[in-house]
């Protein structure tokens, strides 16, 4: 694939190099900024034959097949516009629009123009996130029933991200948006989100919108999903989820403890660590591979696929729409203070359906809650009777 980049900034220049590792044979080869100055050394710096401050001329390079949206938010719609007119495919980063509104125009645009639209959620493609895909797809940890993501660090890097015009909002539309996409591959992203509860507040800066927030997204089947966010954690960036199945668990730690530690007095080194450090002297947690470990190669991988293919990538402009529906929920109920639906006009899962409870049998007349080793080796069942309700123990005692 030739590649425009839109933007010359902080996660251009992520993926400018993750595409740009290890003999990929995917290029970049021009890239708009609107500072020429900056088009020019981010061409240098991946020796990029052309660079341009004209979005449309990046776009319509003859030899562009598919078109990398790093711009700020509130630039990501007319961005998917030019690429529609320009019928060139398209991948967008996160989050896709700044409301579910404008997520959806975008959607509209690209399935219109029969155009490509990936959309660019790396956290979903993080080894560690891929793997634990294929353990809850082949049922190792039976039906989700919670999944809780959080990303906290101590505030972007941008004057844009904190200006709510610009953003669409604080910790929840930057973050949360993150959170909730990977809490929906967790629990089937076919379920739908049906409302959402979410605290909000400005705890530490002084801006207008949110610096942390939680939030509760609640599923058709049941499930229950999580979000933690917040631009005042100090620390560096903290990126973990846990899930919790009917029959198992998993835990995940992408960023801040990955098994790599490491002390120094601060001399050498060229003061950064990983992103969103805050520190680069004492005890460090270093990340090995930034790219790998965010999921960027697995991402790219998938998206050119697909579009070689003839596929739909793994995430896609509707999943954007989805989130930023969610998220729009969150905000709604931050300052109604009550549970909120999500509103989808457009839902292309199941539709929902009253849940069959299998309960376990542990005889023709009891239902089994509940069996646990004692420690001095009794067995105890904790048992419910099918017609009366009632529910009893039984012991059954160690040889
Ligand atoms: N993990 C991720 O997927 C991830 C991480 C960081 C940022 N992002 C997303 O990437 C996008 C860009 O964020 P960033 O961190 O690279 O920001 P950044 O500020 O580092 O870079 C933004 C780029 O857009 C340019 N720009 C700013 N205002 C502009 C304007 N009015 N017109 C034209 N160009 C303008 C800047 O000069 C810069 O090149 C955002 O949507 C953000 O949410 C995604």
């Amino acid at each position: 694939m030739r590649i425009a980049m839109l933007g010359s900034g902080f996660i251009a220049r992520f993926y400018a190099t993750s595409l740009h590792a290890q003999r990929r044979k995917d290029e970049v080869i021009t890239v708009y900024s609107r500072n020429l100055e900056n088009a020019k050394r981010f061409a240098e710096d991946y020796s990029l034959a052309h660079f341009t401050n004209t979005m449309e001329e990046a776009i319509q390079h003859p030899e562009v097949d598919v078109v990398l949206i790093s711009l700020p938010n509130h630039l990501h719609e007319a961005a998917v516009a030019a690429c529609t007119k320009a019928k060139k495919h398209v991948l967008c980063t996160k989050p896709l629009g700044r409301t579910a509104e404008e997520a959806k125009r975008m959607l509209d645009m690209v399935e219109e123009a029969g155009i490509f639209g990936g959309y660019l959620e790396d956290l979903c493609y993080t080894p560690k996130f891929l793997k634990s895909m294929e353990s809850i797809k082949n049922g190792s940890i039976g039906k989700v029933l919670w999944a809780k993501s959080r990303e906290t660090h101590p505030g972007p890097h941008s004057d844009w991200f904190w200006d709510m015009e610009k953003s669409g909002g604080g910790a929840i539309i930057d973050l949360g948006c993150h959170c909730v996409e990977i809490g929906r591959n967790f629990i089937g992203k076919n379920v739908k989100p049906i409302e959402v509860m979410c605290w909000a507040d400005t705890q530490v800066h002084p801006i207008d919108a949110e610096d942390h927030a939680i939030g509760l997204v609640k599923y058709a089947n049941g499930a229950i999903g999580q979000f933690e966010v917040s631009w005042a954690f100090r620390g560096g960036m903290d990126l973990r989820d846990e899930v919790m199945g009917t029959e198992g668990t998993i835990w995940i730690n992408s960023f801040l403890r990955t098994g790599f530690e490491m002390f120094t007095s601060g001399k050498g080194g060229d003061g950064y660590v990983a992103e969103k450090a805050e520190v680069d002297k004492g005890w460090l947690f270093p990340v090995g591979d930034e790219a790998h470990d965010l999921g960027y190669p697995h991402m790219f991988t998938d998206m050119f696929s697909a579009i070689e293919e003839k596929r739909d990538p793994l995430e896609t402009f509707y999943d954007g729409y989805v989130v930023n529906a969610i998220l729009d929920a969150a905000y709604t109920s931050a300052k109604t203070k009550l549970w909120e639906p999500v509103l989808l006009e457009d839902w292309r899962g199941d539709e929902p359906q009253e849940e069959e409870k299998n309960w376990v049998s542990h005889d023709n007349n009891y239902y089994l809650i509940k069996e646990e080793v004692l420690p001095n080796g009794d067995v105890k069942l904790i048992l419910k009777h099918k017609n009366t309700g009632e529910i009893i123990q039984k012991t059954k005692l160690k040889n």
